[in-house]
Parts: structure tokens; C-alpha cells; sequence
């Protein structure tokens, strides 16, 4: 359906269809939050809400049209010339153009359309999907060979200096080697990971958005990411992965109130990832929500990436039987939480959850039902 409206809209603006489209997905995170750009670990997985784009040939030789169906906006650009715009979406796409021409590549123009299911400020990482989505197309149309980690990599690097997002790797990592019904747990170290079975019989993961986002998202993901490093170099160590609660403690009194309590987090977090990966083999369901309350509740008082909406979301499920468990997913300031929600009486359970939220917060949240699904894959 999508695929075909996809089709349609590209002929509509391009007057021909596309060459190609490539699919690229967003992701839930389990559990590890805050944890990869610690080089610590993380759980994530691919899940059925994409960013698409379509390809096709340039009209003019030196002309590149692209147009965001879902923002009504285009540009046009001449990939000889690129540089930073004021429309910061484009931004996205500029920077991954940049990275393949460092690399030494020269690319044709093209013709592009896209589109999005992925829910902007949701917290499931549409701009990487974006990002990751864009490369795998720039280097299909243009016979390059480049392997995810490659992808990976530029995406990751125009991050860090084109755009100033200093953020890990788990969102691009996700959308590259999800795989259809496999969680994935990374070692954003030495960059090790195993597919791990999540289906859980009587159990649907279920995202609910606060369709909040706010604006401190990007100064507090920079803040963390700057006390961590300051946290690591106190405990003498080359990043959080490396440090251990005794140290923490050895070292109390050298570091703020503040410091300690990211730290402790991190060292927290990474330790329940291996813990949350053995319940999940054991299916202790009980072990798993305890897990998810206890990281929502490091991610708002230790951490402070939660907000407002985020804790009355998770407070509301918490009063429900069904749901297993539930925490902030992703960055924080707002986006979606992750519930385990027992399937017997999910849509009710959702319900009153959505409906109290409302009554609290005056805001209409939605929710997503996720299936997991395969990485980035041209159609
Ligand atoms: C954002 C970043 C990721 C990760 C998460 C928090 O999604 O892009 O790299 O740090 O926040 O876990």
C-alpha cells in the first residue's frame, strides 16, 4: 500500500517512477540507555516504521531535486556545490553527500522523494534512518560498494561534525542490522553483537508517545555526554564501560553529586543489559519489568534526561496489572516509553493509560503496537 502510494507521489513530482526505493527503519531500545557513547551496551531493535525514499534519474545533469513529502518542502541542489542550509532537514542529507565526497567518491544527481511512518520527536530515531536510508540509496545509484559498518560511520561521523549531534552509534546500528524479530545486543566497544529472540507469547512491546518533545533535548544530550567524560577521567578510566560501582565508591569524594549519579547510572544501566538479556532466556517476565521500572527510574533521578510527561506515563502503567513493565526510550525530554504489556486486555490497558494521561497532561497521546523487522533493504 505505502509502496505503492510512494510510487505514486515520486511520478506525481518527477513525472516518471522511481528507479529504486530504499526502506529504512527506526528502533526501540530494550534497554541501555545513555549507554553508547559510553562504549557500554545497549539492546535495541529494528522495528516497522520507516523512512522511504525514492530514487530516480536528474532531469538536468547539475540539478538534484529532492523533495519531503511529509514537510511539503524540496530542494534543489547541485552536488558539485554543496554546503550547510538553513532547512535544517536538509542538513541531514548534505552532511551524508559531504562524507561520501571525503571519501573521494563523485556522485550524479538524482531525483529523490521522501516519506515517513517513523513519528518525528518520537524518540525513535527518524534522523538516522534518514541518514542511513540516504547512504545506502547515494551508493546503490551510483555502483558503490559500502558495507553497514561504512555506512554507519559516515552517518555517525557527519553527526559528530557537520551537524554537532554528538550522539553513539545504537540509532544507526539499528536501522542497518535489525533483523525481522531479533533484538540485538552491541557492545559499542569492540563492536560485537548477537541477535537475541524477543517474542514473548502472551507479551506485545508497546510504544506510547507523549507527543512531547522538548527543547532542552539536544543542550542535555550534550551536557551528559560532557559528564561522562568528566566522571571517566576522574575514575581514571578510558570511558564509563570501564569502570566498576567500587570505583565509583572508592572515588566518592573527588566527584560532585551530579557526577556520581551519572556515573552510577551508566555502570548501572550497562550492568542491566546483561541481566535483562538472561531473563529475557529464562522468559522471567517479572525479572524483565522490574528491569525496565529500574531503568526509568535511574534515567529520571539519576540521570535527568526524564520530563514530566515521560514519569506520568510510566506512573500510569504502573498502576495497571498487565503491563509488565515500562521506561523513557531513547534521548529523554520527551519522545515515547516502552511498555511489556500482557496481550490478554492490551487495548483496554492502553487505553486507560492514554485516556488518564490525557486528563493530566492535557495532550492526546498515541500508541504503536511494534513488530520488529529487518534493517535498511532497497525495494
Ligand atoms: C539518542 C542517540 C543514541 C543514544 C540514545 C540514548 O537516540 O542518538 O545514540 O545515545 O539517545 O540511549
Amino acid at each position: 500500500m505505502i509502496l505503492q502510494s510512494i510510487r505514486t507521489s515520486y511520478e506525481r513530482a518527477f513525472s516518471i517512477p522511481p528507479s529504486f526505493i530504499v526502506r529504512a527503519p527506526g528502533r526501540i531500545n530494550l534497554i541501555g540507555e545513555h549507554t553508547d557513547y559510553n562504549n557500554g551496551f545497549v539492546f535495541p531493535a529494528a522495528v516497522d516504521k520507516y523512512v522511504y525514499l525514492a530514487f530516480g534519474p536528474a532531469f538536468l545533469v547539475d540539478e538534484t531535486r529532492i523533495f519531503a513529502k511529509d514537510l511539503a518542502k524540496s530542494a534543489i541542489l547541485d552536488l558539485t556545490q554543496v554546503e550547510k542550509s538553513s532547512e535544517s532537514w536538509q542538513n541531514y542529507l548534505i552532511g551524508i553527500i559531504l562524507q561520501f565526497q571525503k571519501k573521494g567518491h563523485s556522485l550524479k544527481n538524482f531525483n529523490c522523494l521522501i516519506q515517513s511512518t517513523i513519528p518525528i520527536g518520537g524518540g525513535m530515531s527518524s534522523s538516522s534512518a534518514l541518514e542511513c536510508g540516504f547512504a545506502k540509496g547515494l551508493a546503490h545509484l551510483n555502483d558503490i560498494e559500502l558495507s553497514n559498518w561504512e555506512i554507519l560511520e559516515m552517518s555517525h561521523t557527519s553527526n559528530h561534525e557537520f551537524l554537532g549531534i554528538k550522539g553513539g552509534i545504537m540509532d544507526q546500528f539499528s536501522s542497518l542490522f535489525g533483523k525481522k524479530d531479533q533484538a540485538m545486543i552491541l557492545d559499542c566497544d569492540d563492536r560485537s553483537f548477537s541477535y537475541e529472540s524477543i517474542l514473548l507469547e502472551d507479551y506485545e512491546w508497546v510504544l506510547i508517545n507523549t507527543q512531547v518533545q522538548h527543547d532542552n533535548l539536544i543542550s542535555g544530550y550534550g551536557d551528559r555526554v560532557l559528564e561522562c567524560k568528566e566522571a571517566a577521567k576522574i575514575l581514571g578510566v578510558e570511558s564509563l564501560r570501564r569502570a566498576r560501582m567500587e570505583d565509583l565508591d572508592t572515588k566518592k569524594l573527588q566527584l560532585s553529586n551530579e557526577i556520581y549519579n551519572r556515573a552510577c547510572f551508566v555502570i548501572g544501566e550497562n550492568e542491566r543489559v546483561h541481566t535483562f538479556a538472561q531473563a529475557l532466556k529464562e522468559k522471567n517476565i517479572k525479572q524483565l519489568g522490574e528491569l525496565l521500572y529500574a531503568s526509568h527510574d535511574g534515567l529520571q533521578r539519576l540521570y535527568e534526561v526524564s520530563c514530566r510527561e515521560l514519569d506520568v506515563l510510566v506512573d500510569l502503567a504502573k498502576k495497571e496489572e498487565g503491563v509488565v513493565g515500562a521506561r523513557m526510550m531513547g534521548g529523554g525530554f520527551g519522545g515515547c516509553t516502552l511498555n511489556l504489556i500482557k496481550k490478554k486486555g492490551l487495548e483496554e490497558i492502553v487505553d486507560r493509560i492514554k485516556t488518564s494521561y490525557f486528563e493530566m497532561t492535557k495532550i492526546s497521546p498515541e500508541h504503536y503496537i511494534v513488530e520488529i523487522e529487518d534493517g535498511v533493504s532497497i525495494i
